[in-house]
């Protein structure tokens, strides 16, 4: 008897698999459908950042003017959470009466402002825990990689000083050294990295001459840089791994918890498929591969293609590279 218990972020998991953000976790309902398929858990679609701030904004717009001190009281004493996005808080508070697997609220970020005190309010919902999802281009000329590291290693920190909730940190593969910030952000905490977003895809329609954002959904053909870098961090950090990106099946998702995942993450074969009964696919693949290879729990196996020994180990140095390009020529 298989058993495919998990514990990500220090919360316990009936099984390996969550649901990304996405809009499907946008409706309580489908969360609930989702709760149903076999999904262990789900991250909400991300409110953003600017969202919040406007709110802040748009208050102390109404507000200008009115110095009485009932109004400047008010404003001084918990401005952000007041008023954040509500709606996303009832939804947040919704989704926990009406489903019993955790809830992970997501903010698109990029600096500590304003917004950050909003993450109380997302505890007090009844979240449980916060997903960050840094989504940023860096296209300041004048940005240097540390500026830039540095400013989303203050936001997370100011979020994590902020809340109890634990706090998960949803990175893009473009970072100039990833295993040092990932280890640094674990030393700030934090309880989860996930490996990785996506980001909208350019595209040229050359007709008419324009730029536009392509559909982005994904195919197992991307998840090799997931595997790479999980494998790679796994003995590095000790706080839990996510891979998104690229699991479409139980074997994707056995891949992923060989290098050392906690957990895998899927959106695009939700969408790709159209039929939530993929979950149970997913999980009965991963099951059936367990079963044939005489593994009765996740522990049996988790980690066991990490990356050991970074400088002498022997599956993503750049001589494995060298001996693959002999090969081909
Ligand atoms: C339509 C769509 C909307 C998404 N919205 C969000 C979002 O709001 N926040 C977020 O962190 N990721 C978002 N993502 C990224 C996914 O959560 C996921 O990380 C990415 O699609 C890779 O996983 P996949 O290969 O299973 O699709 C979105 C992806 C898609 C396809």
């Amino acid at each position: 008897m298989v058993n495919l218990k998990t514990s990500y972020l220090g919360l316990e998991l009936k099984n390996p698999l969550v649901v990304s953000s996405n809009p499907l976790t946008n409706n309580v309902e489908t969360v609930a459908r989702l709760e149903q398929a076999g999904a262990a858990a789900v991250v909400m679609r991300s409110i953003f950042e600017e969202q919040i701030s406007a709110d802040v904004s748009d208050m102390y717009t109404a507000l200008e003017g009115d110095t009485s001190g009932a109004a400047m009281e008010y404003l001084q004493a918990d401005l952000p959470a007041q008023l954040g996005p509500e709606k996303y808080l009832d939804k947040i508070a919704d989704m926990r009466k009406r489903v019993k697997i955790p809830i992970i609220a997501s903010v698109n970020c990029v600096e500590a402002s304003k917004w950050v005190t909003y993450a109380k309010k997302i505890e007090r919902a009844g979240a449980d825990a916060l997903e960050l999802n840094l989504y940023h281009m860096p296209v300041d000329p004048d940005e240097t990689a540390a500026k830039v590291e540095a400013r989303r290693m203050a936001l997370v920190k100011a979020v994590v000083a902020e809340v109890r909730l634990p706090v998960a940190v949803k990175l893009s593969q473009h970072y100039t050294t990833l295993l040092p910030f990932a280890r640094m952000l674990d030393a700030l905490d934090v309880k989860g990295l996930v490996l990785f977003n996506r980001f909208l895809q350019t595209e040229v329609d050359i007709e008419k001459e324009a730029i536009y954002f392509a559909p982005n959904y994904s195919s197992p053909k991307v998840l090799h840089s997931q595997l790479r870098w999980t494998a790679v961090l796994r003995d590095w950090v000790r706080c839990s791994i996510a891979v998104s990106g690229g699991i479409h099946s139980g074997d994707e998702l056995a891949k992923a918890l060989l290098v050392g995942a906690d957990v895998g993450y899927i959106c695009s074969v939700l969408h790709v498929r159209h039929d939530f009964a993929v979950i149970r696919e997913i999980l009965d693949g991963l099951t059936a591969w367990m079963e044939r290879k005489g593994y009765s729990s996740l522990a049996d196996f988790r980690g066991k293609l990490r990356e050991t020994d970074l400088k002498h180990g022997c599956g993503f140095e750049r001589s494995q590279y060298v001996r693959a390009a002999a090969q081909i020529s």
